[in-house]
């Protein structure tokens, strides 16, 4: 990995939306990267010309757009080797697709796959990501230690169940194997190398989990000051299920809040089916959504009315839920999350249109956002740590550099077909913290 003490400058159109329903854009803007952080930004020819104390590398490069890392706030390391599997619904598609792959992740498997799978965020332009691992302390151990390798900004936690689960413990062991070894994880990783990996407490759902697990994994989170994740309301026999589990719950929402579940630092997974008064309760609580559209239209589990959760305030960001979502790509998650909102205007023509420009927020400032790293990564302002993507324009456009010229294309237009056309084929650079932690080939080597 390409570590970058001195500064440097990247030269490029700077498109970023820190506000929700706007874009900021730069047209031939450039940044200077020093120490990691974002040192300045201004037009191309002005800060070339400016004199600095320590002399600047640049990497000049026209035709290129430069965009805030992409944030994706809920994934599954073991189970990206299973994407595009299975047709049914939530519950039967994990029976069925996802505990044997997740049950096989330990051991050589998950050493040989967990480099991979962080090789392939920062090749898709992730720049942060929230994972969840198997339920076996080495396959997050191991996760961390390629998270660690790989120079991005993951916050990562052992799947905690104790409810059906698919590991070969006796049911009476379970429950303390998970708090041991889930302590003894956030013990060894959270805030290391200074806070660039963290800790997430990850009982799976309350399907698959005790109220004995879930409220010790909230007192174990207050007690590191880690993260919570989890999945909520995702699919109707889910919440079924978990109504019957719970019968003296207001509704699902009621079973985490009083476990305490709900705090600051939650990332609730899916929340497709809530009432008003869970809405409120999640407000309140400040606690964060994860929206997986892609998984959402894979495992047909509903249309998230996005309108009504950002009216409540809440804080959002994206997800690529692999596998249950096909790819890592978060352009694709944004062109998922503008698609189930055009579903939902077919059937509701007076609902308000979800813009590509605010697609794009919730997948950089919306995601800093709910992951409480709103003053640190989401957008390029001076200060900042430098997470960012260079993407090769030429590589989305139909005709390539034969086509229509660069210089006729809006911000607007650029965002269009990141989000349309967008991928690892297009991205050139994803840098964390000023660190080139993924370069692409040379075009002759790619071609
Ligand atoms: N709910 C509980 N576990 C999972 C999972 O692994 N994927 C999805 N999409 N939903 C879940
Ligand atoms: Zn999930």
């Amino acid at each position: 990995m390409q570590s970058d003490p001195s500064p440097f400058g990247i030269r490029g159109f700077l498109i970023d939306a820190p506000e929700y329903g706007s874009l900021r854009s730069r047209r031939d803007g450039a940044m200077i990267v020093e120490n990691g952080r974002v040192a300045e930004i201004g037009d191309y020819d002005d800060l070339r010309k400016r004199q600095r104390a320590a002399p600047v590398r640049w990497t000049d490069r026209e035709a290129v757009a430069v965009f805030p890392g992409l944030i994706d706030c809920h994934t599954h390391l073991p189970q990206y080797s299973a994407v595009a599997r299975g047709e049914s619904q939530l519950l039967p598609w994990l029976r069925e697709n996802i505990f044997p792959v997740e049950r096989e992740f330990t051991g050589p498997r998950a050493r040989e796959e967990a480099p991979l799978f962080f090789h392939e965020l920062a090749r898709n332009g992730t720049t942060t990501a929230m994972v969840y691992a198997a339920i076996y302390e080495d396959s997050c151990d191991v996760g961390f230690e390629a998270a660690e390798r790989s120079g991005l900004r993951v916050i990562l936690g052992k799947m905690m169940m104790d409810l059906g689960s698919y590991g070969q413990l006796q049911p009476k062991k379970i429950l303390s194997v998970s708090l041991i070894e889930s302590e003894r994880l956030c013990r060894k990783w959270h805030g290391a190398d200074n806070g660039r990996l963290e800790y997430a407490f990850s009982p799976r759902f309350a399907v698959t989990c005790s109220e004995k697990l879930m409220r010790s994994a909230a007192e174990l989170a207050q007690r590191f000051n880690a993260y919570l994740q989890t999945h909520l309301a995702e699919n109707q026999e889910e919440i079924e299920k978990v109504h019957n589990l719970h019968m003296s719950a207001r509704d699902y929402t009621d079973v985490y809040e009083k476990c305490g579940l709900l705090t600051p630092k939650t990332m609730l997974g899916h929340c497709i089916h809530l009432s008003a008064r869970e809405i409120d309760a999640i407000a309140a609580a400040q606690s964060s959504i994860a929206h997986c559209p892609t998984s959402n239209l894979f495992l047909g589990s509903g249309l998230l009315k996005l309108d009504q959760l950002l009216k409540a305030g809440l804080a959002i960001g994206l997800g690529s839920d692999v596998a249950a979502g096909p790819e890592l790509n978060m352009w694709q998650v944004m062109r998922g999350a503008l698609d189930v909102q055009k579903a939902r205007n077919m059937l509701e023509p007076n609902l308000q249109r979800l813009r590509p420009s605010e697609a794009f927020h919730l997948a950089t400032s919306g995601g800093a956002r709910a992951l409480g790293k709103s003053a640190i990564i989401g957008s390029l302002d001076v200060g900042k740590e430098a997470d960012l993507i260079v993407v090769d324009l030429a590589a989305l456009l139909p005709y390539g550099k034969q086509g229509r010229s660069f210089d006729d294309l809006t911000p607007e237009d650029i965002l269009a077909l990141c989000i349309y056309r967008g991928g690892p084929h297009a991205n050139l650079e994803t840098y964390v913290r000023g660190k080139c932690v993924y370069c692409a080939p040379e075009p002759t080597a790619r071609a």
